[in-house]
């Protein structure tokens, strides 16, 4: 999915966050999210998600205004991710649920999400008593298991452990290649931007 933004202002209350006169995210593309605290980041991913609608301006996705069909291709990992009150497991296995996968084939993607992030060993674990870097695991690959074109990723990383960083970026890029989505990725780590995005974009 291709995101253009065009004379994009967002205001809380009366104060003025950001002003973008013009932002393209092109498609398939990883594209790292830079910038201070504060400047904005996680405002304007809720916004592409379609969770915030409180703006003046244009956000078109592949050419249109968001549309309610399209917000199920839109994975969104927040800063402080939400999970429901049920089983690790559970949580990975619901968008497969409501997409009406079959029980053996949904068994077959969460265990292998489960494997691949090493979280087999908390799989039955409620999900309101994980660690910080356990939730955003569990919330990327519940994610993940959605099947976006566009991908949201707000300091996915930012909890994790060095090296279930890697694992998880290489998880990332196999994801991308399989599916050609876009990924907008916020982070502060810039050696993890320039490793890991094709492009960089700065908020300030
Ligand atoms: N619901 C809200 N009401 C009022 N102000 C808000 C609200 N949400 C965010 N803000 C303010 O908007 C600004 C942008 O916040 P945002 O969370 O998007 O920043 P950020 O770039 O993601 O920062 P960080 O790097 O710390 O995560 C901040 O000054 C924040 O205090
Ligand atoms: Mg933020």
């Amino acid at each position: 999915m291709e995101i253009v933004i065009q004379n994009l202002v967002k205001r809380y209350d009366q104060k003025l966050i950001f002003n973008i006169s013009n932002l393209h995210f092109k498609k398939g593309k990883i594209i790292g999210l830079l910038g201070d605290n504060g400047s904005g980041k996680s405002t304007l991913l809720k916004m592409i998600s379609g969770m915030d609608k409180e703006y003046e301006g244009k956000i078109l996705y592949d050419g249109y205004s968001l549309k309610h069909h399209m917000t199920h291709r839109i994975g969104m990992v927040s800063q402080k991710p939400y999970l429901f009150k049920r089983s690790v497991y559970e949580n990975i296995e619901y968008p497969l649920k409501i997409r009406k996968v079959e029980k053996g084939k949904r068994k077959e993607v969460v265990d292998g999400f489960l494997r691949d992030m090493n979280l087999e060993s908390i799989q039955d674990q409620r999900a309101d008593t994980l660690s910080g870097g356990e939730a955003q695991k569990v919330a990327l690959a519940r994610a993940l298991s959605a099947k976006p074109k566009l991908l949201l990723l707000d300091e996915t990383t930012a909890n994790i452990h060095e090296e279930a960083i890697c694992t998880i970026e290489h998880q990332l890029k196999s994801y991308h290649e399989q599916m050609a989505c876009t990924i907008i990725f916020v982070t502060h780590n810039l050696l993890q931007a320039e490793r890991f995005c094709d492009e960089r974009v700065w908020l300030s």
